[in-house]
């Protein structure tokens, strides 16, 4: 179905604009309709996302580099902040006289952004289809300043789009108040974001600890505020979890406040697939301590991957797990 990447490509398509076949930027990269585009530098900062841009054939890096772009794509994020941060840099990175366009679909907030963009500069032209739209700018002029950088939570290094990046989660919270003689030998975090939970585990002494995280940004700020950690992994749990088998993964406990969503909806199949990675992570006897939801059915899956599993504490909707495989 088409969705905001085809209406991203509208005005190239309609020969509003000339095709961004050169020496683009592309923020918030995903494949496109239309296939690669080889020139194009592709920023995108999750893991996911980057293997299949990668595997697809674009140019694709986690972080774009410093070179001045002849234009710039953007699509849409989750969080408002992040996309004027977005829209803002691909600015600054367009030469005089560029184009740079932005979509996203009409739940996001794209035409709140328009607004914002207009009162920066003229906007010179917006399209909407496919449930989406499209606006466009012409760089010229000074560069802007960018949105509200890295901030702090608590004590705790952050930036806007985050997991819990305004407030510490209340299950990551109600799952490191347990952690207290449970954390034995090595540790994995997987899915550990900002760093929260291997922050809270690295204060009850744990000796070692590796964190596991898809998104490129939180790993970043993980290595800041959970500095005593032995490693950080850009990784997708879903295809690249370490294992046991293959001489990694030989950890004794794994803790996670598995993700369950990747859009707006609940899909309880990726942290079923988390706790799917963590047992073949661990060796027979080996922990996983995780915190959930009450609602979301993880259960049949514990069941299924671990000798058995009982749950530590229910508070405020969450459910804390601990399952011996
Ligand atoms: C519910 S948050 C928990 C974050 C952190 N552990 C905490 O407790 O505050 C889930 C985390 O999993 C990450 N994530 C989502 N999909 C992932 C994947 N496929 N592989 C690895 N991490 C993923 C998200 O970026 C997010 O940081």
């Amino acid at each position: 179905m088409a969705d905001a990447r085809d209406t991203l490509l509208l005005p190239f398509d309609q020969d509003l604009l000339p095709q961004p076949d050169g020496d683009w930027l592309f923020l918030e990269a995903q494949p496109l309709p239309g296939g690669a585009l080889p020139e194009v530098l592709c920023e995108q900062g999750h893991r996911g996302f980057y293997l299949a841009l990668e595997q697809a054939g674009y140019n694709t890096a986690a972080e774009r580099d410093e070179i001045s772009r002849a234009g710039a794509l953007v699509l849409a994020n989750r969080n408002r902040i992040a996309n004027e941060r977005n829209l803002a840099r691909a600015w600054n990175a367009t030469r005089e006289g560029g184009v740079v366009a932005f979509a996203g679909d009409t739940n996001s907030s794209v035409k709140a952004l328009r607004k914002w963009a207009g009162r920066r500069t003229e906007v010179a032209g917006s399209l909407s289809k496919h449930h989406a739209v499209v606006f466009w700018l012409i760089k010229s002029g000074d560069d802007w300043p960018l949105a509200e950088a890295p901030a702090v939570n608590h004590e705790f290094h952050v930036a806007p789009g985050m997991f819990s990046a305004r407030d510490i989660d209340k299950g990551s919270a109600l799952l490191a108040e347990q952690f207290v003689g449970k954390l034995h030998g090595r540790v994995a975090d997987f899915g550990a974001g900002w760093g929260y939970l291997s922050a809270k585990a690295l204060e009850v002494s744990v000796e070692h600890i590796e964190l596991y995280e898809a998104d490129h940004a939180a790993l970043e700020a993980a290595k800041i505020n959970a500095p005593g950690a032995a490693s950080f992994s850009w990784c997708d749990i879903t295809s690249e979890a370490p294992l046991r088998s293959n001489g990694g993964g030989t950890f004794d406990t794994i803790i996670m406040n598995p993700p369950f969503h990747t859009s707006r909806a609940a899909e309880p199949a990726l942290g079923q697939t988390f706790i799917e990675a963590a047992s073949k992570a661990l060796p027979q006897g080996g922990r996983l301590l995780m915190v959930a939801n009450s609602r979301l059915p993880y259960e049949a899956v514990l069941t299924k991957h671990f000798r058995r599993f009982s749950a530590l504490t229910h508070r405020d909707g969450f459910k804390v797990l601990e399952a011996v495989r």
